[in-house]
């Protein structure tokens, strides 16, 4: 069942990771039997989640591309995940050539495979850090090296906050974020949640959180909009809002195309 080659050194195999999980949905091959078995239950619980991850890698490269069309040069792609056909620097390159890409995960299978996968290139690296630290983030001698924050650049927050505990302040966090991009920058997020799903399935999901090696915490909408004043006044000030909703990277043309 497995096409996955020996796991990099220091990579823990024996209990799923969101990572390997999430490449399984998509149909990857750099998983495991912990993390297929995962990826078995979820599709049998919560079968549209495989749409959902196919939904939001679209709306993660639909999301890069129009980016790249608004001239954004420079990308920190956080919670990158294992590299996938048509990777953030290979998208926006196709529209800006020469952009700068740093990927960020806290999972060492990701900086291996990442980095074995951009072999020398200059304009784009990973590196292995957790976003809850942004200082390790946004400091680190790598970023700052690519990054030149007094230009505009885009941070890439896609399907990785729902792994931030409500007790890691994840509001705070994207206000650091955002804090250290230049006017004219972008902050791009995207989210799962455990609304519209059956209960079964947000207990299985639950399940695996406890399980896997990271939990998952599946906001609802109330995250977002009910409480308007964080969430919009405090998190996105200073920044103008485009909401895009999954539902519509989720119709078939759309992620075609995506
Ligand atoms: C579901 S994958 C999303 C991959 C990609 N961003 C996408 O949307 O296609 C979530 C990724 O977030 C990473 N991740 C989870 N918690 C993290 C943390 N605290 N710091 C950095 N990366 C994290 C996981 O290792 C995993 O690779």
């Amino acid at each position: 069942m497995t096409g996955a080659p020996e796991p990099p050194p220091g990579v823990d195999i024996s209990r799923p990771s969101a990572a390997r999980v999430y490449d399984y949905l998509l149909g990857g091959t750099d998983n495991y039997p912990p993390d297929q078995m995962a990826g078995e239950m979820i599709k049998a619980r919560a079968p549209e989640l495989s749409d959902s991850a196919h939904a939001n890698r679209s709306y993660h490269r639909r999301v890069a591309r129009w980016l790249a069309g608004q001239g954004i040069a420079q990308y920190i792609d956080i919670g990158s995940g294992l590299p996938t056909a048509t990777n953030t620097h290979e998208i926006v390159r196709r529209v800006v050539p020469s952009a700068r890409v740093v990927y960020v995960d806290h999972d060492p299978q990701v900086l291996a495979l990442g980095s074995a996968l951009l072999g020398s290139d200059p304009d784009a690296i990973v590196i292995l850090a957790d976003m809850r630290q942004p200082g390790d983030v946004l400091q680190h001698p790598q970023v700052r090296e690519l990054i030149d924050f007094s230009q505009p650049a885009a941070v890439l927050l896609s399907s990785v906050l729902h792994f931030i505990p409500d007790e890691t302040d994840p509001y705070g966090l994207i206000r650091r974020y955002r804090d250290a991009l230049a006017p004219g920058s972008y902050l791009s997020v995207s989210h799962m949640t455990g609304e519209n799903k059956p209960p079964q399935a947000v207990a299985a999901l639950q399940a695996l959180g406890q399980s896997a090696a990271e939990g998952a915490f599946l906001r609802g909408m109330w995250w977002w909009i009910i409480e308007p004043v964080v969430v919009l006044i405090v998190l996105f000030v200073g920044l103008y809002l485009l909401v895009i909703g999954l539902d519509e990277f989720a119709n078939p043309r759309l992620r075609q195309q995506g």
